[in-house]
């Protein structure tokens, strides 16, 4: 099972499209794939077409649950989509991030549940909040990798070298098994002159861990507003082909480390 966060405290890069679409594609190639909703705006639970009303127990309940009672294998919604599996989020998780701050190692919270699940997922993708508090902290010491969505838009690289920062205290405090951060660019038009310089930066920057771009299409944003992943609105558009891209190389990552090892790229390099 591998455990991928999709971060940045930038709101509006493209987090929750590429989380829903991504973990379709994957489940289209054969994967078990369970989407964690770790946004209170409930944006992942309702790009898949649930309400995030309708829930009792959310994500919310494990993570600010003083007395460990609460059950994670519980909280799996089954999507129509064969292999697609979510774990919903509402606006009651607000207030997820003060709830927790009493509670004994909450920044490890996630980690030790999703260990419970007793389903083996393939792909465990998180979405996360635009903010770099607790709920992200949680996201990152239970990934195994995280991807940094990035919009090929100026000014887009101050934020991801705040999420560096918090990646380096994160791996300071398990040097034994680093999170390697992956760059996706999003939203790319390519015939703008700025967005080619902003897409070789990105480039440089995850050097040589940056995914192909997934570039600006309509029918992405429509699809998020019909509460369907891109494979269910339209399987033929651009942005279903940049989203089966992108699965294919995120498998294509994993098949190399089982061959090859742990790929860890030094921050000094
Ligand atoms: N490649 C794309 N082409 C066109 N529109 C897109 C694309 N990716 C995302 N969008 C649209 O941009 C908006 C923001 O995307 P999204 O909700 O995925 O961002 P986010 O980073 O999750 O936002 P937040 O920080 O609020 O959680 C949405 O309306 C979405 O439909
Ligand atoms: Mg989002």
């Amino acid at each position: 099972m591998k455990v991928i966060a999709i971060a940045n405290h930038k709101g509006g890069v493209g987090k929750t499209t590429t989380t829903v679409n991504l973990a379709a594609c994957l489940a289209e190639k054969g994967s078990e794939v369970l989407v964690i909703d770790l946004d209170p705006q409930g944006n992942a639970t309702s790009h898949l077409g649930f309400n995030p009303n309708d829930f009792e127990l959310t994500i919310n309940d494990l993570l600010t649950d003083s007395s460990n009672k609460v059950d994670i294998n519980n909280m799996v919604a089954e999507h129509s989509t064969k292999g697609l599996y979510l774990i919903p989020a509402n606006l009651a998780m607000s207030r997820a991030d003060l709830s927790m701050s009493g509670l004994i190692e909450k920044d490890h919270r996630l980690r030790k549940s999703i260990k419970k699940l007793r389903k083996d997922f393939d792909f465990v993708l998180i979405d996360c909040p635009p903010s770099l508090a607790t709920l992200s902290i949680n996201a990152f010491f239970a990934a195994d990798d995280v991807i940094i969505v990035v919009q090929t838009q100026p000014m887009a690289l101050d934020a991801v070298n705040m999420i560096d920062e918090t990646l380096f205290e994160i791996y300071s405090s398990r040097p034994d098994f680093p999170i390697v951060p992956y760059g996706l660019p999003t939203m790319h038009d390519k015939l703008t002159t700025v967005s080619k310089t902003v897409l070789n930066a990105i480039n440089e920057k995850f050097n040589p861990n940056t995914f192909s771009p997934i570039h600006n299409n309509v029918k992405l944003k429509e699809a998020s507003g019909y509460g369907k992943h891109i494979l269910e609105y339209d399987p033929v558009c651009a942005g279903a082909t940049d989203y089966r891209r992108l699965a294919k190389d995120v498998i294509k990552v994993y098949e190399n480390e089982k061959n090859e090892g742990r790929k860890y790229i030094s921050r000094d390099s």
